[in-house]
């Protein structure tokens, strides 16, 4: 059963690549290291345990604690997670980390998501582009309670990039918005503020490094932490968009 602990105490072998591109001495390789499990214990416990006792040079990324900031996201046995959310009980006694693919190595397990999401956000433009300049004398426009909805379940992205190192393409193509990017642009394409229409997104969002780019074999949302509805939104994207193409007009919703 998920996050079951065990009546005996396993000793946990952890396989952990090990890499520093700033370093020319530097070779990729993985050290092993050896930890007694405790109860309860995640993979942010292994990891700092770690680095306090055995190694203290290892690095990784972590902020919140609590699938929150996205920061600790590594393959772990081959698929992408986050360290502060995975219990070792859910794991085999042998454990293998990589730092997530598709993204920039700092070094060990860390790598830089960062310069990704903003070149996403950059090429998508993801900001409301104002439909009327705000006029702080007016009344606020009410928006109704389910576009309110829709743009808040968007917004759950934590932006932790797993989806975007579980995607063919997107490893391929540093290009493709991939899970988190095609999410983001639908956020905005659902919000009324927008002035954008359908055949503006259509230029963003179609296309090779957008929703038609995509296989659909839903890798992605496999391994999104906050289980967001990522097939909903391929489908809304591809419906909004080839609405725009071949219709002709712009309609919202
Ligand atoms: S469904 Fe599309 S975005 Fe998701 S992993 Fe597959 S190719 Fe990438
Ligand atoms: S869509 Fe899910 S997996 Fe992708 S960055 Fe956002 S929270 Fe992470
Ligand atoms: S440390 Fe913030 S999501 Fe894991």
């Amino acid at each position: 059963m998920s996050g079951e602990q065990n009546s005996e105490s396993r000793r946990l072998r952890l396989e952990i690549f090990r890499y520093n591109p700033q370093d020319e001495g530097s070779e990729p390789h993985t050290d092993v290291f050896e930890v007694d499990e405790t109860p309860f214990m995640t993979l942010f416990i292994v990891l700092n345990k770690i680095r306090e006792t055995l190694d203290p040079g290892l690095q990784f990324d972590f902020v919140c604690r609590s699938a929150t900031c996205g920061s600790c996201g590594m393959m772990v046995n081959g698929r992408p997670a986050l360290a502060c959310r995975t219990l070792t009980s859910d794991l085999p006694e042998e454990i293998t980390l990589y730092p997530l693919p598709a993204f920039k190595l700092v070094g060990d397990l860390s790598v830089d998501t960062g310069t990704w999401f903003r070149g996403m956000s950059e090429r998508t433009e993801a900001w409301i582009h104002e439909r009327q300049a705000f006029d702080p004398a007016v009344q606020e426009e009410r928006m109704s309670d389910d576009i309110a909805a829709a743009i808040y379940e968007n917004d759950r992205c934590i932006e932790c990039g797993c989806c975007v190192a579980s995607c063919g393409v997107a490893n391929v193509d540093p290009e493709f918005l991939a899970g988190a990017g095609l999410n983001r642009v639908a956020r905005f394409m659902v919000d009324p503020r927008d002035k954008r229409s359908d055949a503006e997104w259509f230029d963003v969002v179609a296309g090779d490094e957008g929703v038609f780019g995509c296989f659909g074999m839903m890798a992605c949302a496999d391994v999104c932490p906050k289980e967001l509805p990522l097939l909903e939104v391929y489908a809304y994207l591809r419906r909004k968009t080839l609405g725009a193409r071949f219709s002709g007009r712009d309609r919202r919703q």
